[in-house]
């Protein structure tokens, strides 16, 4: 495999901040999965996820880190690489806000920061795995530059394929 620097875990743009995760992010957390529906996790649960994903961003030297907005401070979702249906070489970006601000273009704001960061890591190419009912996030793909390179299914059905370079 090539050789990649680790990903900045760190990143600040003009409304929002990224950084690391901390075990406090657990009730925050639990109430975004919660958005998706099927319940409410066990809060060990979630600090479960919150530790795996420490230890991978450790392990991996990528990782999905919390957003939290300057101005208001709050935990408003994540975004981040993952290596998800992909590989570390060329991991997914990926993004989940809570959906009292959606609409305010901050999942494209905090993935052009990932975007700069993973390029920072030398990698070459990212991809994003979307469903294919999932408008709002290929828009914001497409307004991140990624093109549609071919789609999968699965029992849920059908996965599109979005794939970007890197510079
Ligand atoms: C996908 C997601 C992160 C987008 O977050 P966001 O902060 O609202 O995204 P942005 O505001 O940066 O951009 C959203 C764009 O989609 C557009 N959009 C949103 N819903 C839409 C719809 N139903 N039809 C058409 N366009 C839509 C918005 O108008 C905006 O485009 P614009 O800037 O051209 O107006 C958010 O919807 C989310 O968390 N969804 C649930 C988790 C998820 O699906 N994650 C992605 C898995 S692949």
């Amino acid at each position: 495999m090539p050789s990649f620097e680790p990903m900045s875990f760190h990143l600040e743009t003009e409304r929002l901040i990224l950084r690391p995760w901390k075990d406090s992010d657990a009730d925050e957390l639990r109430a975004l999965h919660a958005e998706r529906g099927g319940g409410t996790q066990p809060i060990e649960e979630i600090r479960a996820i919150i530790a795996d994903g420490i230890a991978n961003a450790a392990a991996t030297g990528i990782a999905l880190l919390p957003i939290q907005r300057r101005a208001e401070g709050d935990f408003i979702g994540y975004c981040g690489l993952t290596v998800g249906r992909a590989s570390l070489e060329e991991p997914e970006i990926a993004y989940e806000l809570f959906e009292r601000v959606h609409g305010n273009g901050y999942a494209t704001e905090a993935a052009r920061a990932v975007l700069d960061a993973a390029a920072a890591t030398r990698r070459t190419r990212l991809w994003s795995t979307v469903r294919d009912w999932n408008t709002a996030s290929f828009r914001v793909l497409e307004k991140l530059d990624f093109e549609r390179d071919h789609v999968t299914t699965d029992d849920r059905g059908d996965i599109v394929w979005l794939t970007r370079t890197l510079p």
